[in-house]
């Protein structure tokens, strides 16, 4: 769902999203999809509890003692935005390097359903994308209707009568 509004509400990469999806180039659609999540990603932070205290960036002036114990937040969604190591982060750009994607998460806790969903979607999405007329039905049901922090509906249109 929110690999469907973030491509609405962007006409270029819909449009290059609808001609990988004619051109069954299901790779360039994973990459589309990965950039949308990269500007609103399904997990926007991760949650950690500190084991051992420790001290992140030691050595430099972000150095950041935390103590045992400590509630740690880890800002995936701010990182994908840190132009120290994503170059240019507010242009929409799917031909990153794909390590510079936090959307699944990083290190021995990284998503395992990334693959499948690096398939899953994708060829979900292709036949809707392959419809001419795939638009937001008008008024607020066109746009996502949220449940907390989770999405719950969006409807569009197919631009197929009866
Ligand atoms: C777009 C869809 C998905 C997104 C954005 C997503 C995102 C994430 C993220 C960010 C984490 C890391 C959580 C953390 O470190 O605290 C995670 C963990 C996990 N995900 Fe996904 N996920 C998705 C789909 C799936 C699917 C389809 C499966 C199963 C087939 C799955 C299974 C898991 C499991 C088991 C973990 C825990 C891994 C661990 O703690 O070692 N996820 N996911």
């Amino acid at each position: 769902m929110l690999g469907v509004d973030g491509l609405l509400a962007r006409p270029p990469a819909l449009e290059l999203a609808r001609e990988a999806a004619r051109d069954g180039d299901l790779e360039q659609l994973r990459r589309l999809l990965w950039e949308v999540f990269r500007f609103r990603p399904v997990q926007p932070r991760l949650a950690r509890r500190c084991r051992a205290e420790t001290t992140l960036a030691a050595g430099t002036p972000r150095a950041r003692r935390v103590p045992t114990g400590a509630a740690v937040f880890v800002g995936t969604h701010s990182a994908m935005w840190d132009e120290a190591a994503v170059p240019d982060p507010e242009d929409f750009d799917a031909t990153r390097a794909q390590e510079q994607y936090r959307v699944f998460g990083g290190g021995p806790h990284r998503c395992p359903g990334e693959q499948v969903m690096g398939v899953q979607l994708p060829a979900l999405l292709a036949p809707l994308l392959r419809s001419d007329g795939l638009r937001r039905v008008p008024g607020p049901a066109g746009r996502t209707r949220w449940d907390g922090l989770y999405p719950r509906r969006l409807e569009v249109d197919l631009g197929q009568e009866g």
